[in-house]
């Protein structure tokens, strides 16, 4: 790990929201001191109530927190309605398309087409404050429009991720109980046209009865099915729409959106986020994080469908009155220079991105770089996991110029908006590590007893207070919510929030996030829990046992390792057949972002005589490790050897 620090640039700095180090350690004081005042105080100031709250925070019935109590709000209000007195005409929206279409729209216009688009939920599709309304959109602006509409009537999105097979669909749609779907035709990856709306179509034909209609915006223009009385065209239904609609004007832990994530058992949860806690970190973070200023362009490359799109391409910039890029396409096409071309277009000066495109786009054109004006950048950030050192170095200097500063932000679904990370102003850097906690977040990094753990040694990361943006429940499961996070880390009695991942701090209080501690698997950035896959792998009627481990991936970060015990001994020609099948069978169940790069057929899997899969074992061998568990637990020691041999043949 490279040790060297790296001090902010004084330009930045001197106009930095919290421009030194004395600045950082006053307002963590502060909150340490008194941490109601220190919240009260910025919700007070950031937020525009429609009626202030009464009380700050309300741990009465904790872990299930509420804050700012009696306040009233309309979140879409914050992020546009409020700041057309002094931004009607700067840009809210930059759109690129992936055959490079723009697109721009300005606070007012973005405030027209959400209120009609929020008018036309109300009236034709009777959605009301509440009601769940599940987004299967491309990255186009319309996902956002119908996000910030949801938000205007007091609706509750439930965005999901276009890549997502319509199993998965089906699965949270139902889950969420959704009223309406917005969707797309489809879109544009890599100069061919894509299709999402057949993917609702089959969503639909397994049974959402809860479902009354889909909203099809046009994107590609190809022909797709319309199911007369259920589908109604966005485009069209919205031409008669006024652009004038009142807020419903919602109390401060109204929920605003459910985000479906992985865990590390069972399917996957739906997040929910509050309204006004929410959206005092997203646009908090925005200001601090990303050195926003009133002329900047800023761009983040994360599909809404997760919560860094949500979080970081629409909530947090539009709050804090920022103009933001929506990008539809791939930063490799046409080639791997399309985000540097785009950043010399838009003369970016905030970029946002995840480890693995930066590893990518370094080893497709480690020099493409050269060919374009960078200067505009002033801050880069990652996000999502790890970065190593050598691609923070090439990211640092080639695109950089060594003249930016670097965020890697540490955060979650579940947080809402960063947790840790530096701030560009005022932390030094040290490659490839998160740094310190924002002021306010209390995140400490504990060992199995709940002590701080002592510097160089792995614990367990925590946030020991509650904070305004933090996850508020699991979308009708409270006892997993409770179990989830609040059930393995406590300090002095009281339960704590657990992140799932293990860290390590430094004697400086410097954090690295060395990965999750679970069984959850960060696959180029995006979340997928092990027995989700192994749950779809199960469903191919020749499979008697599987276990699924990560493994480490020069790109991706983790890759997707399954071991298959088959019920039939079949030969190695049909286990290539096999492999093919099993990849069908998972691209259905989730979707392609859940395919396998390694799969090796196995004769049986590494048990306790109490039917426990060892999973640290199957890890190590996946990554070729001396295994140094003691393995005279096992039903059978033998099944290592045997394990072994197979990884070995499979050139494992
Ligand atoms: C990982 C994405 C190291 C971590 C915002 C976390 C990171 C999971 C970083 C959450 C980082 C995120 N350094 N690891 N800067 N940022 N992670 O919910 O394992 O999709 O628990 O939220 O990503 O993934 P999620």
């Amino acid at each position: 790990m490279l040790q060297e620090l790296y001090q902010p640039h004084p330009e930045i700095a001197q106009n930095a929201a919290i421009k030194s180090m004395e600045e950082y350690h006053a307002l963590m004081a502060k909150a340490n001191e008194d941490y109601e005042g220190f919240w009260g105080d910025y919700a007070r100031e950031k937020i525009d109530w429609f009626k202030p709250f009464d009380t700050v925070l309300n741990e009465s019935e904790a872990p299930f927190y509420k804050w700012f109590e009696g306040g009233e709000l309309n979140v879409a209000y914050q992020c546009l309605g409020r700041h057309l007195a002094t931004k009607k005409n700067k840009a809210a929206i930059i759109f690129e398309g992936d055959n490079g279409d723009q697109r721009v729209l300005t606070y007012r216009e973005l405030y027209y087409e959400v209120n009609k688009t929020a008018n036309m939920f109300r009236n034709q599709f009777d959605i009301k404050k509440g009601d769940r309304v599940v987004l299967y959109m491309p990255m186009i602006p319309e996902a956002a429009i119908s996000m910030l509409a949801c938000a205007k009537l007091g609706a509750i999105h439930s965005v999901v991720f276009g890549g997502f097979s319509a199993e998965a669909l089906r699965d949270r749609i139902i889950d969420a109980e959704a009223k309406l779907v917005v969707t797309a035709d489809g879109a544009f990856r890599k100069g061919q046209p894509y299709m999402l709306k057949p993917v609702v179509d089959e969503a639909l034909s397994y049974g959402c009865e809860c479902v009354k209609n889909v909203c099809v915006v046009e994107r590609n223009g190809e022909e797709i099915h319309w199911e007369a009385g259920r589908d109604y065209a966005y485009l069209e239904l919205i031409k008669n729409e006024s652009v004038k609609c009142e807020p419903e004007i919602v109390e401060s832990e109204h929920p605003l959106f459910l985000l479906y994530t992985s865990g590390s058992t069972g399917k996957p949860k739906g997040v929910q986020h509050s309204s006004a806690g929410y959206i005092l970190w997203a646009q908090m973070t925005m200001e601090w994080v990303f050195d926003l200023k009133e002329n900047d362009t800023y761009w983040c490359t994360a599909d809404v469908g997760w919560i860094t799109g949500h979080t970081y391409i629409v909530y947090g910039p539009l709050a804090a009155g920022a103009t933001t890029v929506m990008f539809e396409g791939v930063p490799t096409y046409p080639d791997a220079g399309r985000c540097w071309k785009m950043v010399e277009e838009y003369q970016i000066n905030q970029f946002y991105t995840a480890p693995t495109a930066i590893r990518l786009l370094h080893k497709m054109g480690e020099d493409e770089p050269d060919k374009y004006d960078l200067s505009s950048l002033r801050i880069l950030g990652t996000v999502g996991e790890p970065i190593d050192p050598p691609a923070w170095k090439w990211y640092y200097e080639k695109i950089g110029d060594s003249k930016c500063a670097i965020v890697d932000t540490y955060w979650q679904t579940e947080t809402g908006g960063h947790v840790i990370t530096p701030l560009p102003g005022a932390t030094p850097i040290k490659p490839a590590c998160a740094t310190l906690p924002l002021p306010g977040i209390i995140a400490k990094v504990l060992d199995a007893e709940g002590k701080p753990a002592a510097p160089g040694e792995q614990g367990l990361m925590c946030i020991t207070k509650p904070w305004p943006s933090m996850i508020r429940n699991i979308w009708g499961d409270p006892q997993r919510f409770v179990k989830s996070y609040f059930g393995d880390c406590s300090v002095d009695g009281k339960a704590v929030y657990f992140t799932g991942d293990g860290a390590i701090v430094d004697e400086n209080g410097y954090i690295t996030i060395t990965g999750r501690t679970d069984d959850v698997i960060n696959v180029s950035g995006h979340r997928m829990g092990t027995a989700e896959v192994e749950a779809a792998i199960k469903k191919h009627p020749n499979v008697a046992a599987v276990a699924v481990v990560g493994k480490p991936h020069p790109i991706k970060g983790e890759g997707i390792f399954a071991y298959v015990v088959l019920k039939s001994e079949d030969t190695i020609a049909e286990e290539m057949s096999m492999v093919q099948e099993i990849n069908e069978v998972i691209k259905k169940e989730i979707g392609a972002i859940a395919l396998c790069d390694s799969m090796i057929f196995v004769p049986d899997l590494p048990k306790t005589r109490s039917g426990k899969i060892m999973r640290r074992i199957l890890r190590a061998l996946a990554r070729g490790e001396e295994i140094t568990q003691d393995t005279s637990t096992l039903e059978d020691p033998s099944i290592v050897e045997r394990i072994k041999n197979c990884c070995k043949s499979a050139g494992i």
